[in-house]
């Protein structure tokens, strides 16, 4: 197979060149765009990740393709419908490092009520002084875990070990995790009433879409913190900044924005809003959010770690060989 391979650095390549000679690997810094895509007019294969958005037009670039293999669990960047139509098969990494992205969430919850960035910010300038740097106890908070799979479960682990008390919702409730791991689920409505702080771990899909919205905010507590590891567009972010600015959400911790990847670069930025592609005040929305004293942003690194990205390339090459050799696996869609 000829398998191109975006947005990889070269220490990650290594990996994939095990695939050689048996078959044709091409390696490509950039995301896959339809910038690039007419150098890859023969790939039978490609593996992406999260930037590369698979559109429609993409994929016309594209007429040999027959596998996508995303090395993220996330698969709402590739248009499955179109790649269905074309008969193309879509795999992703469904598990990498659930406790990778659940340590995460705590380490911006915990950068939240310690005032981690405040404080490392005054020790840098050489004040000492912790006045004004109060935070706030986890222990004996509630916590409301929106998606209690496989991230969601690993959060609610490590919830117990702080003392937390936790509240789940989800479409499909895993009752015996429930019992396990000490949490009760509820409505929606009830969560957002009882949540001191609420994690956000469902899929970006349509039911998902500004899941968190103005009528969600006004249904929570005063004072809550959201935190949101999961997709940007599960978040309503013009609703959210609006909250933040009223003090309804005291604090956010993001992980993902739904224009991150517009926002790294802005010659991206202004054909975007010209050509219709993204939403100007959910972009500014997102530019508003990322420079607020209470909301700490992080730029969708919450996989990021030595042990998870071995795991994703690991998988994501089993993948292009299982698929080579007629057993796809890790099929999504
Ligand atoms: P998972 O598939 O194990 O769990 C997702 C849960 O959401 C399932 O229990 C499902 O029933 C539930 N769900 C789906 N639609 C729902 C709805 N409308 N309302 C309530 N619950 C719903 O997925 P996992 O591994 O826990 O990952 C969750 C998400 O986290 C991924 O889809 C991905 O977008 C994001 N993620 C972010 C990363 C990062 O670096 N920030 C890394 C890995 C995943």
């Amino acid at each position: 197979m000829k398998i191109d391979v975006f947005e990889i650095d070269r220490p990650d390549r290594e990996a994939f060149m095990r695939l050689q000679p048996e078959h044709e690997v091409r390696f490509c810094r950039e995301k896959l765009s339809l910038e690039n895509v007419d150098q890859s007019a023969d790939a039978e294969a490609i593996s992406i990740f999260i930037d590369s958005s698979v559109t429609r037009a993409v994929l016309d670039a594209l007429p040999r393709l027959r596998l996508i293999a995303t090395r993220s669990t996330g698969f709402d960047h590739i248009d499955l419908d179109a790649c269905r139509e074309r008969g193309i098969t879509v795999c992703n990494v469904p598990s990498y490092g659930k406790h990778t992205v659940a340590e995460h969430v705590f380490g911006l919850l915990l950068t939240i009520s310690h005032r981690l960035e405040e404080a490392i910010e005054r020790t840098r300038k050489g004040d000492f002084s912790s006045k004004g740097l109060e935070g706030f106890d986890l222990r004996g908070k509630t916590l409301g875990v929106i998606g209690t799979g496989d991230i969601g479960k690993e959060v609610i682990r490590i919830a117990n070990g702080f003392g937390i008390t936790v509240l789940g919702y989800d479409v499909d409730r895993d009752e015996e995790a429930a019992r396990v791991l000490h949490f009760r689920y509820v409505e929606l409505d009830e969560l957002f009433g009882s949540s001191d702080v609420i994690t956000l771990h469902v899929p970006s899909n349509p039911r998902t879409h500004h899941l968190i919205s103005d009528r969600a905010f006004a249904a929570m507590r005063d004072g809550v913190v959201l935190i949101n590891t999961a997709r940007g567009d599960v978040v309503d972010v013009r609703a959210l900044a609006r909250a933040l600015a009223q003090g309804k959400v005291a604090a956010a911790g993001l992980d993902v924005l739904p224009d991150e990847p517009v926002i790294r670069e802005e010659a991206e930025l202004l054909r975007s809003v010209y050509e219709r592609d993204h939403d100007l005040s959910t972009l500014l929305a997102d530019e508003v959010l990322v420079r607020m004293k209470n909301v700490v942003v992080t730029p969708h690194s919450a996989f990021n770690t030595r042990e998870a990205v071995g795991r994703i390339l690991e998988t994501s090459v089993d993948n292009l060989r299982a698929f080579a050799d007629g057993a796809p696996r890790n099929v999504v869609g």
